[in-house]
């Protein structure tokens, strides 16, 4: 089976961080697969305009009182939720040693609270529809022990462990979670990296550049749909072979 342009035809999804770049990419694939989208960010301006389909909502994803309005907005404006895509992410780089304590509370409290406020807070939605599907953006980061992000790469590991314990628990309630390892992708956060280090790790990639928004946002359509329907616990590493 294959994908075709309606594929989403009638779900419902919420994908966070969406006014960047992979979150931006993933709302723009759904829209066209013909899904309807709650497109959330702490910023969200630059979302792109959608008619009907899409609903923009300002959204801090560590915090639980915004969560009960997504949740509401989504189930209230679309009538349920199929797919939610834990995309936001707090990315300061730093070294174990230049790491604070805070800088540490920073980051678990947007990506590894955040994705499991985020999990809950569907989970009512989902449960009561009997299906549905989780996808978190994770990291190649989680595949080993990187150096220059100590306390991004220690909540992306959270995030790889945090999807399959919860693939396990919510399988029997017919929602899957999986979770996406992109590698170097061409976005503002890509940016917040010095250049040497984007230098270095786009000499280490096998395919020879650093990936596409658009790219990743494939890999979140497969698994947002029924073409993945016994993909549950799993990875999907999209990354030009830097990991391979
Ligand atoms: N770009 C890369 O090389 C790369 C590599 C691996 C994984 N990732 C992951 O991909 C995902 C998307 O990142 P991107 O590269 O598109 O970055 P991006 O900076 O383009 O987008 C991230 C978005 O998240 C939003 N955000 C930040 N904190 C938030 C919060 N508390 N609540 C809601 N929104 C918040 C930002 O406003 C921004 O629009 C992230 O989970 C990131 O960790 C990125």
């Amino acid at each position: 089976m294959s994908g075709g342009r309606g594929e989403l035809e009638g779900r419902v999804a919420v994908v966070t961080g969406a006014a960047g770049g992979m979150g931006g990419a993933i709302t723009q694939a759904f829209l066209a697969a013909g899904c309807r989208v709650v497109a959330t960010d702490l910023k969200p301006e630059p979302l792109p305009e959608a008619g009907g389909a899409l609903s923009r909502l300002s959204h801090d994803a560590s915090s639980e009182s915004d969560w009960r309005i997504v949740v509401a907005e989504a189930v209230g404006r679309f009538g349920r939720i199929d797919i939610l895509v834990n995309n936001a992410a707090y990315f300061e780089p730093a070294s174990f040693v230049d790491t604070s304590a805070a800088d540490m509370d920073a980051h678990y409290r947007v990506n590894q609270r955040g994705v499991l406020i985020g999990m809950q807070a569907v989970l009512p939605a989902m449960r009561s529809a009997g299906r549905g599907t989780i996808v978190n953006i994770c990291s190649v980061a989680a595949l080993s022990g990187s150096t220059g992000a100590f306390a991004y790469m220690s909540t992306k590991w959270a995030i790889r462990g945090m999807s399959r314990a919860a693939a396990r628990e919510l399988a029997p309630l017919g929602i899957r979670v999986n979770a996406i390892m992109p590698g170097l992708i061409d976005t503002a956060m890509m940016a917040c990296n010095p250049p040497e280090r984007n230098a270095g790790i786009i000499g280490a990639i096998p395919a020879g550049r650093a990936g596409r928004s658009e790219e990743v946002a494939e890999a979140a359509l497969y698994l947002a749909s029924d073409r993945s329907a016994y993909l549950t616990g799993s990875e999907i590493v999209v990354d030009g072979g830097l990991s391979a």
